[in-house]
Formats: C-alpha cells, structure tokens, sequence
C-alpha cells in the first residue's frame, strides 16, 4: 500500500465519531452540545456517567491502535508509523464523518502509542493519572501529559521524536479553551 493511501486510512479511522456515535446509541445528547462540547470520554462521564465514558475510551484507543496495527502489518517503517498516528489524531481533531468537529485527541494519542511504544504508552498513563491525583482535572493531567511526552520519547523512542512533538502541540492547542478556564479558575473538577 502506498504511503499516502495509508494515511488516508489512519486519518478516517481516527474520523470515526466515537463518542457521537455511543451517545446517540445509548439515548444521550449530542456531547458535542453539552458540558464541555467535547466530543471524548470526559465530557461523556460528566454526561452520561462511566458507562457511556468508558465505551468512548476503549473505542478512541481502538481506532488509534487499530490505525497503527495496520501500519504495523503492511510493514511500514517505525518513522511512518508515528506519522500514521499523527494522521489518526488529525482524523479525531477534524473528522472527515463529523463536519470536522472533533474531540482534543488524548485517548487516540495513547491508543497509538500502546502499539509504537508500550513504555511510552506506560509512562504518559502514569503520568496522566499522577497529575490527575494531585489536581482532579482532566485537562490539566492531558495537557501536562502532552507538555511531557517529546521528552519520554527523546528517552524511549528517539525514533518517533518528531510525530510525537507534532501530535503533542496539536493536542496542546487543542486545549486552548481548557487553558483559559485552568487560568480563571474555572475548569471542571472530578
Ligand atoms: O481529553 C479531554 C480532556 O483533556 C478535557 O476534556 O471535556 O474537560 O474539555 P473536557
């Protein structure tokens, strides 16, 4: 398969609406009209309780590690690999089967890497759940998580640099709004 034609098909798995999807089986609103507006598992929790939220995980993780395994399979290189995530996370952020309205990235990001790197992936979970003990915020433990990662890369996959420092400063900017209540003071806590 050639190149483009393999990010093509990262970039529409990563399109695929999970949490719209789930919410509108299960009898929810639409997430990306409620709480938040985020289309991911936390909007999901605060809408819809653990089940619906947990769904909207395991189905963003999938679609980000379903995107890699197929990298993976076609034997592409561990450089095209990490680009292969890059567009899954883009499919999420702008969804071509979602008018382009997607969620911030951060399940898809790590569904990506239990199959780049399982230490990685090891690391940016631990480190997610450490800052979520200490502040109770998702979006603080996603955006510390995202600051962090180009440095567990450096250190574990120096290979994957690169996608992984593109991927972490879309996911930044893509908690723009989550930065701007974090300095009012009035993001959500759990
Ligand atoms: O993964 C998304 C999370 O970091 C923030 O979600 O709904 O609080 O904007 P939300």
């Amino acid at each position: 398969m050639p190149d483009y034609l393999l990010l093509l098909c990262a970039y529409l798995m990563g399109s695929i609406p999970s949490a719209v999807l789930i919410c509108r089986a299960m009898g929810l609103e639409d997430p990306r009209n409620q709480g938040s507006g985020n289309p991911g598992a936390t909007n999901v929790l605060r809408m819809g309780g653990p089940q619906a939220a947990g769904l909207t995980l395991l189905a963003d993780l999938g679609k980000g590690a379903a995107a890699v395994l197929l990298a993976i399979n076609i034997g592409a290189s561990a450089l095209l690999q990490g680009w292969v995530m890059l567009a899954a996370v883009c499919g999420h952020l702008f969804p071509f089967f979602s008018s382009l309205r997607g969620g911030k990235g951060v399940a898809t990001t790590l569904g990506c890497s239990l199959l780049l790197s399982w230490p990685l992936a090891l690391c940016q979970l631990l480190f997610w759940g450490l800052v979520f003990l200490f502040g109770r915020m998702s979006s603080l433990a996603s955006i510390a998580t995202a600051s962090v990662t180009p440095l567990f890369c450096y250190l574990l996959t120096p290979t994957l640099l690169w996608p992984f420092i593109i991927t972490s400063l879309l996911l930044i900017l893509r908690h723009s709004s989550n930065i701007r209540k974090l300095i009012a003071g009035r993001e959500h806590h759990f």
